[in-house]
């Protein structure tokens, strides 16, 4: 009997990259590999890599040297580096010098030729498949979906915005949209099977889909009111969105949409509008917060979520506090805080006025003091109210009521059954978690 061969992956960043190492595992299973969760068992590892903060890319570093021993023991183990890190100038040649022991190096814009390589290894040194361009999109790629309540459906790759901290635009290439059809498809097939509540769609900025096609009838709104039609008991969101292209058309959609999950994504990255113009994000706090009312009035129920940099290139005390108004006024039911990192290759990276470190470190953990009281007399409101949920388990497997713009109530006991509605009264907060019981 042959034996059984194995594959590791471990992957990087954000969900664009998760939802990658799902084709990337459908590819190998087509290639008869197994999924293990084991490093030292693996006949093939897969690095699905990230480079948005220094952080991220010097983390991955040191993982991959700790490859070398797994290698040394077995001689016959594929080691594969792909995604954004891959992509950028200069790091396939960087790589090969570090980690001559990494057989095949891949970047974003070719990660179909994985499995032509696989098949045809015999073997072979370092080899580095980057392409500079973006390619067109393939479609009818296998996808094994690793979660099993949230399916991940790219409706959109690469970014035109080019904020200037950040290194997207380079390592994913221009915006270059599904055709509607082909998301469609997908979504009906997703919707067939019948087992998850959310689809959630996917692109750097999803508010600029379909404008490539040029045709003055495809946009955002006109692709969501083709998915909202079909048939199925899921919940349809998105991310990420850019305040600058967020309609109020697609406001409106969302207001009238059942369909449409009342979580929404919006990055913000600065209260400054001195910081925001040189981070070239092309709006102002006021239109932010305009746009912030507009959901706030018209989604009921909306829970908002944002990203916010700290410590870009000049940001000074005022602007900072600026940033903290804006958290003040917007009311986020959680934050995504980054310390700015300067990235290579990018305008911010040259820019003179660098924040010193300690200083970034000190606004960081200013923000999140701040937004974590914000939180917890937003969530004090809701003691004694009765909240429409649905009965999940959270990462540690507790359970937990979700209510339909996604907050989590902690239930005490056992007795429930996943996927049950419920009205669940909150009856306290513990370090910012809602705790409840069925009403
Ligand atoms: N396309 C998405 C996500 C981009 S990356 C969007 O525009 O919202 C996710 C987040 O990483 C960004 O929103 C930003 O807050 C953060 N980020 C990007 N580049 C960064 C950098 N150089 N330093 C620190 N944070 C960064
Ligand atoms: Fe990066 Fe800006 Fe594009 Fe988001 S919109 S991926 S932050 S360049
Ligand atoms: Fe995502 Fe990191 Fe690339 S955030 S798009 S995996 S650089």
């Amino acid at each position: 009997m042959e034996k059984k061969k194995f594959y590791y992956i471990e992957t990087f960043g954000c969900q664009m990259n998760v939802h990658d190492s799902e084709k990337i595992a459908g590819m190998l299973i087509d290639l008869g590999y197994c999924e293990t969760a084991q490093k030292e068992r693996a006949d093939i590892i897969v690095f699905n890599t990230c480079c948005i903060r220094e952080t991220a890319e010097l983390k991955i570093m040191a993982k991959i040297g700790d490859l070398k021993a797994l290698k040394k023991k077995n001689k016959e183990l594929i080691i594969v580096v792909c995604g954004c890190m891959t992509q950028q100038q200069g790091m396939a040649d960087l790589l090969k010098k570090r980690f001559p022991f990494v057989n095949l190096v891949i970047g974003t814009h070719n990660l179909d030729l994985l499995e032509e390589y696989v098949k045809s290894y015999t073997g072979s040194k370092f080899k580095s498949i980057v392409l500079e361009k973006e390619q067109e999109i393939t479609e009818n790629t296998k996808i094994y979906r690793t979660n099993h309540k949230n399916a991940f459906v790219n409706i959109m790759y690469g970014c035109n915005n080019f904020c200037t901290y950040c290194i997207v635009p380079y390592v994913r290439g221009r915006e270059r949209s599904r055709k509607v059809e082909d998301i469609v498809r997908e979504v009906e097939e997703l919707a067939k099977e019948n087992k998850y509540s959310q689809i959630t769609l996917l692109g750097q900025n999803v508010n600029s889909y379909g404008l490539d096609f040029k045709d003055n009838k495809t946009n955002f709104v006109y692709l969501l009111d083709k998915l909202c039609k079909i048939k199925g008991d899921f919940k349809i969101s998105f991310m990420s969105s850019h305040p600058k292209d967020f309609s109020n058309e697609l406001i409106d959609f969302i207001a009238s949409h059942e369909k449409m999950s009342r979580a929404i994504h919006l990055p913000v990255q600065s209260g400054s509008d001195e910081v925001l113009k040189r981070m070239n994000r092309r709006y102002t706090s006021s239109h932010y917060k305009s746009l912030v009312d507009e959901i706030y009035k018209k989604i009921k129920g909306v829970s908002l979520t944002t990203d916010i940099i700290v410590g870009f290139p000049g940001e000074s005390e005022k602007d900072f506090n600026d940033t903290c108004d804006l958290l003040r006024y917007c009311k986020f039911s959680s934050i995504f805080g980054f310390v700015y990192s300067k990235r290579n290759g990018t305008p911010a990276a040259t820019f003179s006025d660098q924040v010193p470190y300690k200083v970034k470190k000190e606004r960081i953990t200013k923000l999140f003091d701040l937004q974590h009281e914000i939180q917890r007399i937003e969530l004090s409101s809701l003691i004694g109210k009765t909240l429409e949920c649905t009965i999940e388990r959270d990462e540690k497997g507790r359970f937990i009521a979700k209510t339909f713009n996604n907050k989590s109530i902690k239930l005490n006991g056992e007795n429930y059954t996943i996927g049950d509605k419920k009205s669940v009264l909150v009856k306290e907060i513990n370090k910012n978690e809602l705790i409840g019981e069925i009403a």
